[in-house]
């Protein structure tokens, strides 16, 4: 089942995140942030009533759109002004369980937002994780038709910096994680 996320699940979200991204990345205080937003959702995955994954999702509009993107890293915001796309949709995160990856829960919470918007002109961006040990998300993305539109070294350096987490993968505060950007436009 998947459903919107509701308070109870924020315990299970942030050990989620904690495994997958490494400690502090998000935190309670992220998903109470989330609950307040009219911009921001979480969408989750029950199976046999345990919390097995999660989406953030957020709508780019004219007002948050330079706060999603740091500027240093050049081209993203621009590039989006560009595209002149009604309706913009950021993946924000993804994350499985570490024991219940491979089994299409991902490519399914990616799937329910696509058909949520199936009859609308919209746009998809997702800025991936470059992993060493593992491709993240860039072949459930390319499946479904994203392309790569830039490489962005040190991608959450300032953001690594300013809340202090551990990255999983470079394990260095800063990060020194790059990241790729994947866009999709869909026409209908
Ligand atoms: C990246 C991540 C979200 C993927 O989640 P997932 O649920 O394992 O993803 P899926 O199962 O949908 O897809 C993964 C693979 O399983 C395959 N798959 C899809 N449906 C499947 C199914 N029913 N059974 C088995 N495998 C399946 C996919 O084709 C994909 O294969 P490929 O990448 O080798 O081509 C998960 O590994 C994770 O949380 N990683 C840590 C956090 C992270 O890196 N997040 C992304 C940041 S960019």
């Amino acid at each position: 089942m998947l459903r919107e996320f509701i308070e109870n699940d924020i315990p299970f979200l942030v050990e989620i995140s904690n495994q997958c991204f490494g400690k502090d990345y998000l935190t309670s205080n992220y998903f109470r942030l989330i609950q307040a937003s009219t911009t921001l959702n979480c969408w989750v995955k029950i199976s046999a009533n345990y919390l097995v994954g999660f989406i953030v999702i957020e709508r780019i509009t004219d007002q948050n759109l330079n706060t999603n993107f740091h500027d240093e890293n050049g081209g993203i915001n621009e590039f989006l002004v560009t595209q002149n796309s009604k309706k913009t949709i950021l993946i924000k995160q993804v994350a499985v369980h570490p024991n219940m990856q491979n089994k299409g829960i991902a490519t399914e919470l990616i799937q329910a937002f696509f058909d949520t918007n199936k009859y609308e002109s919209v746009s998809y961006i997702s800025i991936l994780w470059n992993r060493k040990q593992h491709n993240g998300l860039k072949n459930i993305l390319s499946k479904m038709n994203f392309t790569c539109i830039k490489q962005v070294e040190n991608f959450w350096q300032k953001d690594s910096l300013e809340k202090k987490y551990l990255c999983a993968e470079c394990k260095s505060i800063p990060c020194v994680c790059s990241a790729s950007i994947y866009y999709y436009t869909q026409i209908t």
